[in-house]
């Protein structure tokens, strides 16, 4: 039924939301290994959390198989154009608005992008469908809703998604399975619990926290701060949508997770500890003492914790990262990167992108 796609079949790769944090990575993950040989399309709006800087070493390094277009997945035509002019033969689905905070105050954009963008990629997919192999769309545990203290997300769990970011996660899922059973379209999907690591834009609990952190501000807690994620390294993400998009049977969903459930607190006190380790503080004080807790997220998920017993059992796929080890690597990573940050912190990378692509 679903032979697996040869690593010489993906020759235009279509990556949406490729200058975002995961997307970027993703990228960075498939120029490393030895059995991709084809050719990337990065097409990303570049938002707020779009920095082509991300990839600059990239780009540089293989001009003939990364491409990158600054264009909006909600613009029909130009990602019709897109498609033919690189004759795309499959597509990698990040592009997202993705901070669920920024949904609860506006949640307009979160519709548009989330929805309407991936509708027209399904649309204009579908009309190609001939030579396109694979259609994977990235998607977030978010959309199964909330546990208590016991239980796992399964991929039979049903949807009860209770943010506008999750809500627009969970329709665009719905879309895309619409159309592998309506119209034979060879989609997967992945929903996958919280990332951290390189490149992840400052406003998600642990970059904010690390910088907030390292300048001695406040580390703000929402609620009772007991509220319990399961956090996967992203270089464990790429290599589980790599997984899925070469193997993974087409019009399932496969759960991604990193058997790490963490408690907010916890993680903004290990920080505060492997910091203090790491780049003991100017003034003395532990930076456990920043610790703020502020009012809590409006509707806000207690917990989440995720069964990938399928991606495991059926595409031998499991995490590499223990969150100990992780959480070391991306604390090493943003203390080294001091450049990145006075980029995204000042907005200079976006000045630098209107010098290159304009307004
Ligand atoms: P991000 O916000 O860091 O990056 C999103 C990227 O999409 C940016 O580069 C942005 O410029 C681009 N983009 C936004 N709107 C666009 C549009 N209309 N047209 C073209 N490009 C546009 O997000 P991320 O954390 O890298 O998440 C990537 C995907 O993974 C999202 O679909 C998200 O729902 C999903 N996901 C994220 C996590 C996580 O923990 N971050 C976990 C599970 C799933
Ligand atoms: O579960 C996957 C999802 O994980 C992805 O789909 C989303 O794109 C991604 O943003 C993330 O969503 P969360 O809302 O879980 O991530 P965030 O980093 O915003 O928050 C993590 C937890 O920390 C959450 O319980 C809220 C809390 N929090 C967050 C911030 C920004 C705080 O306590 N203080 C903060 O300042």
């Amino acid at each position: 039924m679903n032979p697996q796609i040869k690593n010489n079949e993906f020759k235009n790769l279509l990556v949406t939301g490729g200058c975002g944090f995961i997307g970027s990575n993703f990228i960075r993950y498939l120029f490393s290994r030895s059995d991709f040989e084809g050719r990337i399309i990065n097409v990303d709006k570049l938002t707020y959390a779009g920095n082509p800087e991300n990839l600059a070493d990239i780009a540089e390094a293989h001009p003939s198989r990364y491409i990158f277009r600054q264009a909006d997945i909600c613009d029909f035509s130009s990602m019709e154009e897109i498609f033919s002019q690189y004759a795309v033969d499959a597509v990698c689905h990040f592009a997202a608005e993705s901070h669920v905070d920024r949904s609860i105050r506006d949640p307009g954009s979160f519709i548009f992008t989330n929805i309407v963008g991936t509708f027209n990629l399904l649309e204009i997919a579908k009309s190609v469908m001939p030579s396109l192999v694979r259609f994977h769309h990235v998607s977030t545990d978010e959309v199964y809703g909330s546990l208590g203290p016991q239980g796992l997300f399964r991929e039979d769990t049903p949807y009860r998604p209770n943010s506008p970011y999750s809500a627009s996660k969970a329709s665009s899922d719905h879309l895309v399975r619409a159309y592998f059973k309506t119209f034979g379209l060879p989609v997967t999907l992945s929903n996958c619990s919280n990332n951290y690591g390189p490149y992840q834009f400052p406003e998600k609990l642990i970059p904010l926290v690390v910088l907030n952190a390292l300048e001695g501000k406040p580390l703000p807690v929402y609620g009772d701060g007991k509220n319990v994620r399961d956090w996967l390294y992203v270089e464990d993400h790429c290599d589980a949508i790599w997984t899925i998009l070469r193997k993974g049977r087409t019009g399932e969903t496969y759960n991604v997770g990193g058997n790490a459930e963490i408690e907010n607190i916890v993680i903004v006190q290990q920080i505060c500890d492997l910091l203090d380790e790491m780049v003991p503080p100017k003034g003395g004080a532990p930076r456990r003492t920043l610790i703020t807790f502020v009012s809590d997220r409006p509707g806000h998920d207690r917990r989440y914790a995720i069964d990938f017993s399928k991606l495991r059992d059926e595409l031998g796929w499991t995490p590499t990262e223990s969150f100990t080890s992780g959480l070391r690597k991306t604390l090493s990573w943003y203390i080294h990167q001091k450049a990145w940050i006075e980029h995204v912190k000042s907005g200079a990378y976006r000045t630098w992108i209107c010098e290159q692509y304009g307004p």
